[in-house]
Formats: structure tokens, C-alpha cells, sequence
């Protein structure tokens, strides 16, 4: 950690792959380290100081009245999977590819380990299918990247550091810049107001829709991108109880798939569709609300 807070080493690190899992090393994935001369770096930088700059208690109160009455687009969850062919995630240092192809990297990945949990290979699948956000209107800032909870103290532990939140006006108020702010201590991680972003949005599409995805799989959707909590060891005075940890270990299982998969081979995604399409229809069928 610098000075300024920068993680050049942050806590997912410790969730080591499999010696196969990846064929780049694991200190080399997630790296935040500032080089505006190199241009992947400087994007992602800029992605994070944008949203930390901009992501207050009022503008996601804002976005939640917005997204969640799910009155923008009705698709099927494969039709909306493909429209995330057109988008590479300009807060990921350690993917340039088009987001459908992660999707099948991490379903795969995950299926190979785990044959038999088919909940688990779909979750893997539609982890990021939030990101459709970002075809209507909403800058990337507030769809992608790693979360943290509005309204208290910003933590240590989120990416580029406090530096990088100078320009939001909630870093000066005194109802929102204490340890625990608007919550009580061990309200538990479900009551904290997320910065927001796909993780939440898909959650709560998913919750709107009636999909029968179990529980660990909503989990694993709503707080993968957590990271100052479920890999940087922050928020444990807010979300530290057993129902917490309980939740954060079926992040944690989901997460090495979600990184370290990245670097794997480009999954035949043309004739991996015909199961996947077997799982959607089993879990959350037919056209849904966006
Ligand atoms: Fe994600
Ligand atoms: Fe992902």
C-alpha cells in the first residue's frame, strides 16, 4: 500500500489459482498501479477516479429509482448475454476482450470443478449480464469495476485510495465520513447501500424476474465485486456476522473463476449455447424485464 492508499498487491491475491488455472502469474492480476503513459492503465485509472468522484448516497438513490422498476427492455437472458459481445470493461486491467467471452470463461472454468452444480455454471454465465446498463445511457463508471457501501467512511482498501475520492462531496460530510455513517455497527452486508452497479442491478433483475437460481448464487451475483470486503478484510464493524461470513465464503468460491479465468483460452461459445440455453430455460425462462 502507498501513501495514497494505491494497492499495488490487493487482498485477491490471496485467493491463489489452481498451478493450471491461469497462464499468467497470480501478483499479475489486479494490478492498479498509475502509469498514465501506458494507455490499458491510464483507462482503468480513469474509470475508477471518475466513479469515485461522482458516486454520492443521492446519485444512487437516484439510479436505484431509475433501474430498478425494470421498464427499459424486455429480452431473453441469451439475447441479452450476446449484446455483451459489444462491450469490453474499461475497469478491467486484466481483459480485452469482449464481455460474452469472460461470461464463458468463468462458466466454464467453474463447471469443470464443480460437473454437477448447474446453478453454479449459469451463475458464472450471467455474473455480469448487469453490464447491459452500459447500452443505455449509463457511463461506464456506474455500471463496472469493484463496489464499496455509500455512506460511510471511505475504506483503505478501495482501489487508487482516498486519493481517488477527493472530488466526491459525500468525503465531506459528516453524516456520511465516519467509520459507520448512516449504519449501525453489524447491520450486516445486505442492509449497506452499494455504490452502484451491475452486481446489485442483476441481483435485484433476478429477484424481480423470479429466477430460481439457490441462494449461494444470488450471493456470489450481488457481492463479487466487493472486493475491499471479501478480498481486502474492510467493513468487518458493518458486515461481520456469521450470516456474513456465510455469505462472503460463496463470494469467495465464485471469485478465483470470475480473475482467474481471464487469461484462459477463448471458450467455442457457438457450441457451448445449446447447454447453457438448457440452464436458462431451467432457471430463468422465456423474456424477462430489464
Ligand atoms: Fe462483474
Ligand atoms: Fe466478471
Amino acid at each position: 500500500m502507498s501513501e495514497k492508499g494505491i494497492s499495488l498487491l490487493d487482498g485477491s491475491q490471496l485467493l491463489r489459482p489452481e498451478p493450471a488455472f491461469a497462464d499468467k502469474p497470480v501478483a499479475a492480476f489486479r494490478d492498479y498501479s498509475v502509469d498514465d503513459l501506458d494507455p490499458v492503465k491510464k483507462r482503468v485509472k480513469d474509470t475508477y477516479y471518475a466513479m469515485h468522484g461522482n458516486v454520492t448516497v443521492e446519485f444512487v438513490k437516484q439510479k436505484r429509482a431509475k433501474w430498478l422498476q425494470f421498464n427499459h427492455f424486455k429480452s431473453t437472458i441469451k439475447d441479452a448475454l450476446i449484446r455483451l459481445n459489444s462491450l469490453v470493461d474499461e475497469s478491467d486491467p486484466d481483459s480485452e476482450l469482449p464481455n460474452i467471452v469472460h461470461a464463458f470463461q468463468t462458466a466454464e472454468r467453474i463447471r469443470l470443478d464443480h460437473p454437477d452444480d448447474d446453478w453454479f455454471h449459469l451463475t458464472g454465465l450471467i455474473h455480469d449480464l448487469g453490464k447491459v446498463m452500459a447500452f443505455y445511457g449509463e457511463p461506464q463508471w456506474c455500471v463496472v469495476g469493484d463496489t464499496f457501501p455509500v455512506g460511510c467512511r471511505w475504506a483503505d482498501s478501495i482501489v487508487y485510495g482516498h486519493d481517488s475520492f477527493k472530488d466526491n462531496r459525500d468525503t465531506y460530510n459528516p453524516k456520511y465520513n465516519t467509520p459507520c455513517g448512516i449504519y449501525t455497527p453489524g447491520c450486516g452486508v445486505e442492509a449497506l447501500t452499494m455504490s452502484w452497479g451491475h452486481d446489485e442491478y442483476l441481483y435485484r433483475l433476478l429477484k424481480h424476474n423470479r429466477a430460481t437460481i439457490p441462494e449461494e448464487g444470488l450471493f456470489m451475483i450481488r457481492y463479487h465485486s466487493f472486493y475491499p470486503w471479501h478480498a481486502g478484510g474492510d467493513y468487518a464493524h458493518l458486515a461481520g456476522t456469521p450470516r456474513d461470513e456465510h455469505i462472503k465464503q460463496q463470494v469467495l468460491k465464485f471469485n478465483k473463476y470470475d480473475l482467474y479465468s481471464k487469461s484462459a483460452a477463448v471458450p467455442d461459445i457457438e457450441a457451448l449455447w445449446p447447454y447453457y440455453e438448457s440452464l436458462i430455460d431451467k432457471y430463468i425462462p422465456g423474456v424477462i424485464e430489464f
